[in-house]
């Protein structure tokens, strides 16, 4: 028997000390929270994307009275992009949040299928995408979905 570590990282930032492409795409995050379809949570998710190509696609959360039926803003956001841009790689993807009409304090942590499809659309496209986590009081920001989801099934384990 032998005990294993997994170490990941990420680093975290002021607003003010992050570089104003970013300042940018985590605004659109925000703003797009105003469209979420949250009846039922009241969480309100924005998600933004810059493209390789420098567009931006935004995505909120939209909810179903069958809740499973709903799907989050990151999936939202990253399948309408893969879906308009199908051969665009992802650089970056930020996301925001508003609890019962307040900005989040501490960062969105993604659920594990967002990580899942994040993951699917960097082997994709063999691209890190920078990932920003914006909470009011600082953001977290990882250089790769890969340190979000350690030990992750990709397309390489389908092959053996
Ligand atoms: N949600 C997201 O859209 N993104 C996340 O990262 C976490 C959760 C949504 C799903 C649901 O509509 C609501 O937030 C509460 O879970």
């Amino acid at each position: 028997m032998e005990k294993q570590h997994i170490d990941t990282e990420f680093t975290t930032y002021t607003f003010a000390e992050l570089p104003e492409i970013f300042q940018q795409l985590i605004l659109k995050a925000q703003e797009q929270t105003q469209k979420a379809y949250a009846p039922y949570s009241h969480f309100a998710v924005g998600a933004a994307i810059l493209l390789e190509n420098g567009e931006v696609f935004a995505g909120s959360n939209q909810e179903n009275a069958a809740y499973p039926s709903g799907l989050c803003a990151e999936r939202v956001a990253l399948f309408y992009a893969n879906a308009q841009y199908p051969e665009v790689p992802v650089k970056a993807l930020a996301v925001a949040a508003k609890v019962n009409g307040d900005f989040a304090a501490t960062p969105v942590s993604p659920c594990g299928a967002c990580r899942q499809v994040m993951l699917e659309t960097e082997t994709r496209f063999a691209q890190p995408i920078t990932l920003l986590l914006h909470g009011k009081e600082q953001t977290y920001v990882f250089d790769s979905v890969t340190t979000l989801l350690p030990l992750s099934f990709t397309e390489a384990n389908l092959k053996n």
